[in-house]
């Protein structure tokens, strides 16, 4: 065994930062045994030197990050600072000065993966971010390395835990959307300003950043189409119960049914009760896999947190340490397959769309013909009177004519193209008798 230890720099020592310290501080035998070589943390980088950082050696601290990764020394630069600059910067200069790169930055690898992938092979070394996608669940690795013999088609999942814990809460009390919210931001899973999370900006990165790998292709998280969470009401949620379904943030991938093209969008949908992601509760995270010869594989876990995500971190630190004492890199960027990005209107999906009706002769005739101008076809139909107050199957007519009076129309289509959905969607709000669109929400996962 190699004697002279492999030197490894940190940058950003917060939550994650400081358990990676702690871990390979206190887990030097095991690291040095599986790596084969010892390890050693040379420095530390962090903008506020004087926050007390237990377990963390003192003498490490620098707040000169840029003088840290050009020292010339550093074996590995484990970033977990976050955020586009001046990580990118530091990152493409720990590069130049012969460091591998091990980060846990989904916003900059889904914003511009490229410019690193293409730097650190221009430096012959690693660039490996398992910990930038629902932290400690290995995903980026089986997708790269143990699915590279595999045609994947689809990836689907719920990479966001704040999103995750609130529609649970709002699932199993009935609570409303500020509620849930408030809940997750009293137990900190939601931070101070949850814009990321509840507006599906941290879901839509990671979810460029599978695309990207499951289809050998670039994916960017402007490719990305997104919708947060902040329009679902306890009302959809008692609407998905009642079809047998929860609601669900997803991130979705998928291949186009003819192989030339992809698609990426992350938004609420309902699933049913029995699809495997159903179960997901509270801030876990899972991603569900469709690969030809795989078939479906499911992959679940704590998806953020100090310590889950510094696992990720620590597999890829020793795996880049591995890699530099044999000389070697591991698998970088496969990108070959250039295929384009299709816009959300060619996604092929199905809706849930809840309409307040007149309750009266020939609507539902009405509302059934603008669905088959834009060539949508109707899975089932549930009509409730509201003036009846029971909740009845009624066929149009069946309840009589209430003229005046109105009622709750739940219409779920068979699969559509987005841009059909949508469009059908607009040309009801026009009606006369559609005196407003309750919810629309896509139906995923059957
Ligand atoms: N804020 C994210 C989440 C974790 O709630 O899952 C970091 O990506």
């Amino acid at each position: 065994m190699r004697t002279r230890p492999l030197k490894v720099a940190l940058l950003g020592c917060g939550v994650v930062g400081s358990e990676v310290a702690r871990i390979m501080t206190t887990h030097t035998h095991d690291l040095t045994a599986r790596i084969g070589a010892p390890v050693e943390l040379a420095g530390i980088a962090v903008r506020r030197p004087d926050r007390v950082r237990q377990g963390v050696p003192a003498d490490l601290i620098t707040t000169d990050a840029t003088a840290l990764v050009k020292r010339g020394d550093i074996d590995v630069v484990v970033e977990v600072i976050g955020g586009i600059e001046p990580v990118r910067t530091l990152i493409t200069t720990a590069f130049e000065h012969g460091a591998s790169v091990v980060s846990a930055n989904k916003a900059l690898l889904a914003a511009d993966g490229a410019t690193l992938h293409a730097a650190a092979v221009k430096a012959g070394v690693d660039l490996y971010y398992e910990a930038a996608v629902a932290g400690a669940i290995p995903l980026i690795r089986p997708l790269r390395e143990s699915l590279a013999g595999d045609k994947v088609n689809r990836v689907l999942g719920i990479v966001n835990g704040t999103t995750n814990f609130i529609l649970d809460r709002m699932d199993s009390t009935g609570a409303g959307y500020s509620e849930a919210l408030d809940e997750a931001t009293a137990l900190g899973y939601a931070e101070a300003d949850p814009t990321a999370d509840v507006e599906g900006f941290d879901a839509a990165a990671k979810a460029a950043i599978l695309a990207g790998i499951a289809f050998h292709t670039r994916v960017t998280i402007g490719d990305v189409h997104r919708e947060g969470l902040t329009e679902v009401t306890a009302a959809d949620i008692a609407s998905a119960k009642r079809m047998g379904c929860t609601v669900k943030l997803l991130a979705i991938c998928d291949r186009s049914a003819d192989g030339r093209s992809v698609t990426a969008r992350v938004h609420p949908a309902m699933i049913p009760l029995s699809h495997p992601l159903a179960s997901v509760r509270e801030a876990y995270n899972a991603v569900f896999v469709e690969a030809d010869a795989a078939g479906q594989l499911m992959f679940y876990g704590p998806g953020a947190g100090g310590a889950p995500t510094a696992s990720a971190v620590l597999g890829d630190l020793v795996a880049a340490c591995r890699n530099k004492l044999a000389g070697t890199t591991g698998a970088g960027e496969s990108a070959y397959t250039r295929l384009p990005v299709s816009p959300m209107g060619e996604v092929v999906t199905r809706y849930h769309i809840s309409l307040d009706v007149a309750d009266k002769p020939g609507v539902l005739a009405q509302v059934a013909t603008v669905f088959a101008e834009h060539d949508v076809s109707i899975d089932t139909v549930r009509q409730q009177s509201r003036d009846r107050g029971a909740d009845g199957v009624a066929a149009e007519g069946a309840s009589g004519a209430r003229e005046g009076g109105e009622a709750s129309l739940v219409v779920v289509t068979h699969r559509a193209p987005d841009a059909a959905l949508s469009a059908t969607v607009e040309a009801l709000r026009k009606l006369d008798t559609v005196r407003g669109v309750a919810s629309i929400m896509r139906v995923e996962g059957e």
